[in-house]
């Protein structure tokens, strides 16, 4: 059953009765552009195939109940007035989080019962969380017979990252979200939230890889790194590291470890257009160049990936050849890999990395084909 009818079933099993809609918000790769969103750099993202649903239904009285079917029917319940966060953070924050964020707009359905199921993996650097909220903020607008825009939509979940699970996030993930469109990368400023819709080549595939090496955001080196550039743009006495450049870094003689963040930055953002560049040139070659740059450096500059990351990475690399390319995605310390590759070119991949992980006497990491032809993303499960 995919999320949806989960979802559905979930509803009626624990309200008795169907429910009246039923909202959906995928999950995200990012191709490249990342640790770029809170520096208000440029990031292409792309919605992937698997999401988050949200089946609703309105009662009489005040109180949000919801049940979380992917955590053994765990439930939550409560009233607006005087809400408080859940703790330890976990998928109750972010439910509270939307409801009062959506509240805080207007968007007041009352009495509210939902039942939540996923597909994204969590953990794994694609957007598990983003994707809940911007499905709960879908279904919270459904049952007050409105709809957000996409930004806003994108900024309410934003915020309940930041205030009600404590990760001072960027907004790439929800504006991919909220925004993008099944079979397209988008290309986001995250200085003006203005968006571009770039087509992926029909030929070319976009293959995930799990690591198995999972991670919370939550546990302080995210923030750690956004306080890294924080402090490299204040030095340099700009806004952001969006206006920096690497003589700018160079002449500066920051902190070496502060100098390494922002160069990061700085070259992660430009390579950021020119993959815009390869993909609309359907230069599969020049992408992939692109995206083992940006590994090097999130490896070495950044430093947020990790030694099971960096072995997978290679051992794509390896496979791939010249006509394509992967890297970690996602926040890092674990997560993903993401791989672009020729369509044609996939089985021969993915026997090369079977072989590869047999010859080391394990099995192979979960993998998921994407994009470009692959199942519909967007609002659809
Ligand atoms: C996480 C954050 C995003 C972004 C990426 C790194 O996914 O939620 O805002 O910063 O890490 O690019």
């Amino acid at each position: 059953m995919n999320p949806v009818e989960r979802a559905r079933a979930g509803f009626l099993a624990a309200f008795g009765t169907e429910p009246e809609g039923n909202a959906f918000a995928p999950g995200r790769v990012n191709l490249i552009g990342e640790h770029v969103d809170y520096n208000d750099g440029l990031v292409l993202p792309m919605p992937i195939s698997t999401g988050t649903a949200v089946a609703w239904g309105r009662s009489d009285g005040p109180e949000v109940e919801a049940v979380a079917l992917d955590f053994a029917g765990q439930h939550d319940r409560f009233v607006l007035t005087g809400l408080t966060q859940h703790q330890p953070a976990d998928w109750r924050s972010y439910l509270r989080g939307m409801a009062s964020q959506m509240a805080h707009r207007g968007i007041d359905p009352g009495g509210l019962r939902l039942t939540i199921a996923g597909s994204n993996p969590r953990g794994a650097g694609l957007s598990s969380s983003a994707s809940l909220c911007i499905a709960l903020g879908r279904a919270i607008s459904a049952a007050a017979g409105t709809a957000l825009a996409p930004v806003e939509l994108a900024k309410a979940a934003q915020l309940t990252e930041h205030d009600w699970a404590g990760v001072q996030c960027g907004i790439m993930d929800q504006m991919a979200i909220a925004a993008g469109e099944p079979n397209h990368a988008l290309l986001l400023d995250c200085r003006n939230l203005a968006t571009r819709q770039v087509p992926m080549p029909s030929d070319w595939a976009v293959v995930i890889i799990q690591s198995g090496v999972t991670r919370g955001l939550v546990d302080g080196h995210y923030n750690a790194r956004r306080r890294d550039c924080e402090a490299a743009a204040a030095a340099l006495g700009l806004a952001s590291l969006r206006d920096a450049d690497l003589a700018m870094i160079a002449a500066a003689k920051l902190d070496p470890i502060i100098t390494a963040r922002a160069a990061h930055v700085v070259s992660e953002i430009a390579r950021t257009v020119a993959a815009v560049t390869a993909i609309e040139a359907h230069d599969l070659a020049a992408l992939g160049d692109l995206l083992r740059a940006s590994h090097a450096s999130l490896r070495d500059q950044f430093e947020v990936s990790v030694p099971a990351v960096d072995r997978l990475v290679d051992l794509a690399n390896a496979a791939i050849g010249n006509s394509g390319g992967a890297r970690m995605t996602g926040g890092g310390f674990g997560g993903a890999v993401v791989a672009v590759l020729e369509r044609s070119a996939v089985p021969g991949f993915l026997a090369a990395l079977e072989h590869n992980f047999a010859q080391q006497g394990s099995t192979l990491p979960t993998i998921m084909i994407e994009g470009t032809g692959g199942p519909a993303a967007g609002n659809t499960p």
